[in-house]
């Protein structure tokens, strides 16, 4: 059992079953925005911080609030597994810096502009194949085809290889959920997958994959991340396992969070019939309409920073070595900020939502490109769409930090 704050548990992954417990996240928003939360051992608890404006201080101050001291996961690590677990998201300046140099180029605006076509051509594809039947479950035959595609793409791997790897990446993120995968943290002992991302034995195959790809462009160099990355080892840049966590991160990052956001923004657009008919009316707002669907999406329901010094926040003391975790999900229905926050408005203006993250040097690398595919995605959707309602239940992902579905059955009439 995880310990609990006046019947508020923000830990255990079966409180997120049914729903976000938003209604948790507007009471910690009101009566304490900056509280001590309570974790069960091993685990030694953290400060759960809800409110938006002190996310953005947070996440600004990377000295205060450093990612490289403690890990940016609840999982609290020892020396050795911070050690080899190593990725850019776990570093501070200098060293993040350099780390994400080495790909930046690729996942820039114009870096992923270039793949414009081939997305829409991919998502045309996807569509077609999907809505050939009239129903079909949204997540296995939508929302989760494009984002590995396009992986596939930039790593210039097979595409037939998309299908292991969305397994891999399942296995990995969705750890606390027995349905996706075979060693579930909160349940079995992962000790001996402890120097593992996410404790997951499903990094094993993915390292094996990365190690056949570099193998490859040292005998045959191309132009994508993963000779970036080849290159960045050779020249010594990183270490073999910093090149793997490499793969590894870009793999699961660009993964499951943009299939999140399509099916909870086309959730959210079943559920709110007149914004889809705003859309469909005039398809000129779907771009500006996607940072609403990012914002009511918020796949990523927190990351976590640790204190280098003491240091007072809302009147809270906060002591060096404490774990701090910044909840999205709960910044991004601020009041302060969002009036009327839990109303879905594919208007909204403006709309600086922190699905990426509020900023600060760990903003997210793939903005641009999870931008660009869920506005594709939504652009190609809409005009084929003449109905569209769910057909059974929808599945969340049993997670306290991935805010997704698995399942999403619909029934759809296309013209
Ligand atoms: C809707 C989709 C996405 C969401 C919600 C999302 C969310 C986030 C968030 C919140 C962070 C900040 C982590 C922190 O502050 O410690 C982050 C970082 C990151 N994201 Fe994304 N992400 C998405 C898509 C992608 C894609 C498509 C890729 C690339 C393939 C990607 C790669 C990364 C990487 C490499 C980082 C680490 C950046 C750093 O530490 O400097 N993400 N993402």
């Amino acid at each position: 059992m995880s310990a609990t704050l006046d019947g508020i548990d923000l830990v255990n992954p079966d409180n997120y079953v049914d729903e976000v417990p938003f209604e948790w996240f507007d009471r910690l928003r009101r009566e304490s925005p900056v509280t001590w939360h309570p974790e069960p051992a091993p685990n030694h608890g953290f400060w759960a911080v809800t409110r938006y404006d002190d996310l953005t201080q947070i996440h600004m101050d990377w000295e205060t609030f450093s990612s490289e001291t403690g890990a940016v996961a609840l999982e609290e690590l020892d020396p050795e597994q911070l050690r080899v677990r190593k990725t850019m998201l776990d570093t501070d300046p200098p060293r993040h810096t350099e780390l994400r140099r080495i790909c930046s180029k690729n996942f820039s605006g114009r870096g992923v502009a270039a793949y414009e076509d081939f997305i829409r051509d991919v998502a045309r594809r996807v569509l077609d194949q999907a809505f050939a039947h009239e129903e079909l479950d949204f997540v296995s035959e939508i929302s989760r085809e494009l984002p590995i595609r396009f992986l596939c793409t930039i790593f210039t791997v097979p595409q037939d290889d998309a299908p292991k790897l969305i397994a891999w990446g399942d296995q990995m993120i969705a750890n606390q959920d027995p349905d996706l995968s075979g060693a579930v943290v909160d349940k079995v002992d992962t000790e001996e997958y402890r120097n593992l991302q996410f404790r997951s034995p499903a990094a094993l195959e993915v390292f094996e994959y990365a190690r056949r790809q570099r193998d490859d462009r040292l005998e045959q160099p191309t132009d994508d991340v993963i000779s970036a990355l080849t290159i960045a080892e050779r020249e010594g840049v990183l270490t073999e396992r910093e090149l793997l966590n490499y793969f590894a991160v870009l793999m699961i990052a660009g993964n499951e969070t943009t299939r999140h956001t399509i099916t909870s923004g086309m959730l959210a657009l079943m559920r709110n019939p007149d914004q889809l008919q705003l859309l469909k009316d005039d398809p000129s707002l779907i771009p500006a309409a996607t940072e609403e669907l990012l914002r009511w999406a918020s796949p990523v329901m927190h990351f976590r920073r640790t204190a280098t010094r003491d240091v007072e926040l809302r009147g809270q003391q906060i002591k060096a070595g404490d774990k701090v975790v910044t909840w999205y999900i709960s910044a991004n229905r601020d009041e302060e900020v969002f009036p009327d926050p839990y109303r879905f408005d594919v208007t909204r203006k403006p709309n600086d939502h922190v699905t990426f993250g509020p900023g600060g040097p760990h903003f997210c690398l793939g903005a641009h490109l999870a931008r660009l595919e869920t506005k594709i995605l939504f652009q190609e959707m809409i005009p084929r769409l003449d109905t569209i309602e769910l057909a059974g239940p929808v599945e969340r992902i049993r997670s306290n930090f991935v805010n997704g579905i698995k399942r999403m059955p619909v029934r759809v009439s296309t013209s």
